[in-house]
């Protein structure tokens, strides 16, 4: 067996050592859903909340404010190269991975392999740890109705490309996609009795 050792802060290490295995959830810059997805994960405990760079500028956009989410739930944001939190992965903190709502551009890397963000890296190591992910794209259609700030509705128009990603992401190991907020909701809520019932075993 190979070992890996993480050189993170004390209090991840305290936080690794703390029993109840946890939720990780990224979300990143994508307006679509992200208040639905957002308003769903504040409804759960046991969660980590973690941001890409553009998550933290777009929920802004959204209305929604850090602090508040914070009181709620402890948030990650991307400031460090080496993404650090990763290492939790190893130390199995976490159940299962969530990345909703998910970029066209952390998509497209996820599905080449790219780990050079927190997010992207979350879902990288969250696959070779074989800890489950449960992804929604923003691009799952090839034309949809979104919101923009400020409650504007607008049309969006993936492009292929956009599509084929979306499709090869759930080729990828221990990842299942969703393709709406209620699949999502019935996702993530099937995944928690799933691991509660593990627990109680
Ligand atoms: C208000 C707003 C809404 C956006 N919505 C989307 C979206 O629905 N889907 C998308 O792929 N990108 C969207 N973007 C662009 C992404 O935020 C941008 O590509 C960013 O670089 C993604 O970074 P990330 O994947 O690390 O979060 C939006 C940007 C803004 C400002």
């Amino acid at each position: 067996m190979v070992r890996i050792r993480y050189n993170v802060g004390l209090i991840l290490i305290v936080n690794a050592v703390m029993t109840t295995p946890r939720l990780a959830w990224a979300i990143t810059g994508s307006g679509h859903y992200i208040e639905e997805c957002l308003n769903f994960v504040l409804t759960l405990d046991n969660v980590d909340l973690y941001l890409s760079q553009a998550a933290e500028e777009v929920i802004k956009m959204y209305g929604f404010n850090l602090n508040e989410i914070r009181d709620k739930m402890p948030v990650y944001r991307d400031k460090a190269a080496s993404s650090p939190p990763v290492g939790l992965f190893y130390s199995g903190y976490y159940h299962t991975f969530v990345m909703a709502p998910a970029t066209s551009n952390t998509v497209a890397k996820c599905v080449l392999g790219i780990a050079d963000s927190l997010v992207t890296n979350l879902f990288a190591q969250a696959g070779k740890c074989r800890v489950p992910s449960i992804v929604y794209p923003c691009d799952i259609a090839p034309e949809m109705e979104t919101t923009a700030p400020k409650g504007k509705m607008v049309m969006v128009y993936p492009r292929q490309i956009d599509l084929e990603a979306t499709d090869k992401l759930s080729t990828i190991e221990y990842t299942e996609i969703v393709k709406s907020v209620d699949e999502l909701i019935t996702c993530v809520k099937a995944r928690l009795v799933t691991v509660v019932k593990g627990s109680n075993a």
